[in-house]
């Protein structure tokens, strides 16, 4: 087998690959070696093989020992070909993809040219589809909720309103689930467009009520509704640079929200970036069991000869789910979550 880590770092790669190491050997005998940095890795032929007696101290360890890359072979010359003729060279008889939409975009588009792949769903956004939950998210979500804890303190001895910034492209699941966590003063996600003046009303109102302070909870991709404030807000948060899958680097709308809070309501206000402190470290027990599971399932599926499938949560269960039906279709925040979390907002 191959494996390789492709996209964003997440807690849980490691855990990954160290069942897919040990389990592939222990189950079936099966030889893995690691490609570097994603695609990028296989594109230029650089891996390095992986031994399931050295695999076993991974569990714990954040990031992936294989490097990551946002690399996509479809924009690149001859690069599914590349792919292919690199694999049959190599005898390499599986793949397994770890990683989001890009990585097993680009996995979905390689199985019907002829690459037994099969995919492990990651992201610490939990925004892709075909699974419950993606390993990593909760992790991040635990760093958030910690963040959002320390911020409620410090906001409460000033008295000030503090936005906290989270990851959250297309889908607000971190800030969700950590605003519910660190009950937030305010959630806002990219799902919902928000209106500013009914955020700094329900300030006010909370002033009026003698709550001096709010923690207010931003994903990084959320916007106001209103066209101006949209575009303000979006030259704020937006960088230039792109990635490899054409996606902007996102980032600033915390700064800038905190700037438009204080100038509207005269309540002093901060902002904190959490950015990639949510996708360090080690991961929870839960994501290290996830990712445990996942690995033994891909294993699994590359046992049946089941490819073109992505494992997946569905009800507790490690299921298998067609590459083509968790791809390009971000799964955003369940509406009856932000219902829950309605009540205790402002
Ligand atoms: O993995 C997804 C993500 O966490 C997004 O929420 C975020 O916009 C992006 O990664 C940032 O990635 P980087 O700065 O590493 O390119």
């Amino acid at each position: 087998m191959g494996i390789l880590t492709g996209g964003g770092d997440c807690p849980g790669l490691n855990a990954v690959i160290r069942a897919v190491v040990i389990a592939g050997h222990v189950r079936y005998g099966y030889e893995t070696v690691g490609y570097l940095d994603g695609w990028r890795g296989v594109l230029e032929r650089r891996s390095r093989p992986l031994d399931p007696v050295e695999s076993a101290g991974l569990l714990t360890l954040g990031g992936t020992v294989l490097g990551t890359s946002r690399t996509n072979p479809f924009a690149v010359d001859r690069g599914p070909e590349r792919v292919i003729e690199h694999l049959a060279q190599a005898g390499v008889e599986a793949v397994v993809a770890i990683g989001g939409d890009d990585t097993l975009g680009v996995a979905n588009r390689l199985g019907p040219l002829g690459v037994a792949v099969v995919g492990v769903p990651k992201t610490i956004d939990n925004d892709l589809s075909g699974t419950e939950v993606t390993f990593g998210f909760q992790t991040a979500v635990q760093t958030a909720t910690e963040a959002i804890d320390r911020l409620g303190t410090t906001a409460e001895s000033h008295h000030r309103v503090i936005v906290c910034e989270v990851m959250g492209r297309n889908a607000g699941w971190i800030a969700t689930e950590a605003g519910i966590a660190g009950g937030a003063a305010e959630i806002l996600v990219p799902e919902v467009p928000f209106d500013l003046d009914t955020v700094c009303a329900k300030l006010r109102a909370r002033h009026e009520r003698g709550q001096f302070f709010s923690v207010l909870v931003v994903a990084e991709g959320a916007l106001p509704a209103d066209p101006a404030l949209a575009d303000s807000a979006t030259s704020a948060r937006s960088g230039a640079a792109r990635d490899a899958f054409g996606h902007a680097r996102l980032g600033g709308i915390g700064d800038w929200l905190a700037g438009q809070v204080e100038e509207r309501t005269g309540y002093e206000a901060r902002s904190t970036t959490l950015g990639h402190i949510q996708r360090g470290g080690t991961p929870t027990a839960f994501d290290r069991v996830l990712a445990t599971r996942f690995g033994v399932g891909a294993v699994e599926a590359v046992h049946d000869g089941d490819f073109g499938k992505m494992v997946a949560l569905r009800a507790g269960d490690i299921v298998r789910v067609p590459l083509a039906e968790a791809v390009g279709n971000p799964k955003t925040v369940d509406p009856g979550l932000l219902e829950v979390a309605a009540p205790f907002l402002g």
